[in-house]
């Protein structure tokens, strides 16, 4: 039997779909999961999808004792940490809650591996350490900054870990940064399932779909882009998860990796409104806005370091990605609380 893998967040959105690309390839894990922006409801739906039952533990990644006693119980091969909080409004709001949840859970998180003597990690990072970014695309040595308190956890685990791999190279540690993760488990199983008004732009446009909201607002259409609309690098979160067994696989030496995750094709709000009505022959009622503060122009991942280092490239293209997104919505016009 394989050493399992031990996956923070694994009830969340991109970690209920790396759940189950372990599990097709054959990698046993457990999930670690607090359930403050999950619902245990995905474990049922991860159970329909996998033969073997998916062990769960209910804890927080700031419970040093929760952590002892789970690495004590598990020979952990390694961590894919997703755990953490990543409303960027919310954080403007909250910025202690933030710093707390995700910079101090994940310093406790690192200190029970190191007590436990595992040393195999994989972070989420996100394409926010960027900042407003000069050149694009984006590769991997741009200069970083944050832009707000969400941004400023990401950073500063970041540093935490290039200085944590500076001072013992036994680590193995990939830092990914995902640009915007979009789409749904083909079997309509799973989803991204926001509570009240979503975010971004893709849950919100399903929400329109459905009925359940009125009318997506366009954030400007007066941006230096073809149309007018802010330019994104989505990619499918399947593809996202595959990301993450591809760098688990690739940290077989004592490395510090940091990989971009997208697909470096520019997708407008307009494109993706239009390709979404088309592909799944819904009307979405649109009305344009001002822009959103903080937004950027335009954000592209230059993606040739994931395609060197972990040999991973995006599979799924933006018709897919759009029709899993509704797929998944409208058979969940309750989320996770829509029954089985
Ligand atoms: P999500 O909110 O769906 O999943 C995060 C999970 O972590 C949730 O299930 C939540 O309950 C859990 N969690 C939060 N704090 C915890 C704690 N202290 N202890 C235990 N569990 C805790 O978010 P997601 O979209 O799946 O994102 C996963 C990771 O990827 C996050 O770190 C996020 O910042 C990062 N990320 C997400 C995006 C995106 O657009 N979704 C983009 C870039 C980076
Ligand atoms: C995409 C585009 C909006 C909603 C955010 C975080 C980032 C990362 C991913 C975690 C923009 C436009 C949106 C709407 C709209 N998360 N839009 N109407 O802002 O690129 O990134 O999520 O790390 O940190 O900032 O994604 O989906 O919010 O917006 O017009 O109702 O859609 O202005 O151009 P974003 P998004």
């Amino acid at each position: 039997m394989k050493h399992p893998i031990l996956i923070t967040g694994g009830t969340g959105f991109i970690g209920s779909h790396t759940v189950v690309a372990f599990a097709e390839a054959g990698q046993p894990v457990v999930i670690l999961d607090n359930l403050c922006n999950s619902s245990p409801k995905v474990l049922d739906r991860l159970a329909k999808l996998n033969a073997n039952p998916i062990e769960f533990v209910q804890a927080d990644i700031r419970d040093a004792q929760a952590l002892d006693a789970l690495f004590a119980r598990y020979s952990f091969a390694g961590v894919i940490h997703f755990a953490g909080l990543k409303a960027v409004g919310e954080s403007v709001a909250q910025p202690l809650r933030y710093l707390e949840n995700n910079v101090s859970g994940t310093l406790n998180l690192l200190q029970a591996m190191d007590r436990a003597n595992v040393r195999r990690l994989v972070f989420s990072s996100s394409a926010t350490v960027y900042g407003n970014p000069v050149r694009m695309p984006i590769p991997e040595t741009a200069a970083l900054s944050a832009t707000n308190p969400y941004g400023r956890t990401k950073l500063m685990c970041e540093d935490a870990l290039r200085e944590l791999h500076a001072a013992d190279p036994r680590w193995h540690i990939a830092i990914l940064r995902y640009f915007n993760p979009v789409g749904a488990h083909e079997s309509g199983l799973l989803g991204e399932s926001p509570n009240g008004i979503p975010n971004n732009l893709m849950p919100y446009i399903t929400q329109v779909a459905l009925g359940q909201r009125a009318c997506l607002q366009i954030f400007g259409n007066d941006y230096d882009t073809p149309d007018g609309t802010g330019v994104r690098d989505y990619l499918h979160v399947c593809d996202l998860a595959a990301g993450h067994l591809a760098a688990l696989r690739a940290l077989h030496e004592p490395q510090l990796l940091t990989v971009n995750l997208g697909t470096g094709r520019g997708v407008s709000v307009q494109d993706m409104v239009n390709t979404f009505a088309r592909v799944n022959g819904v009307p979405i009622p649109q009305k344009v806005m001002p822009r959103r503060a903080g937004d950027v122009a335009v954000s592209l991942a230059d993606p040739r370091q994931a395609k060197a280092l972990l040999n991973w490239e995006t599979q799924f293209d933006l018709e897919r990605m759009c029709a899993d997104a509704w797929r998944w919505q409208s058979m969940n016009p309750q989320g996770f609380d829509t029954p089985l």
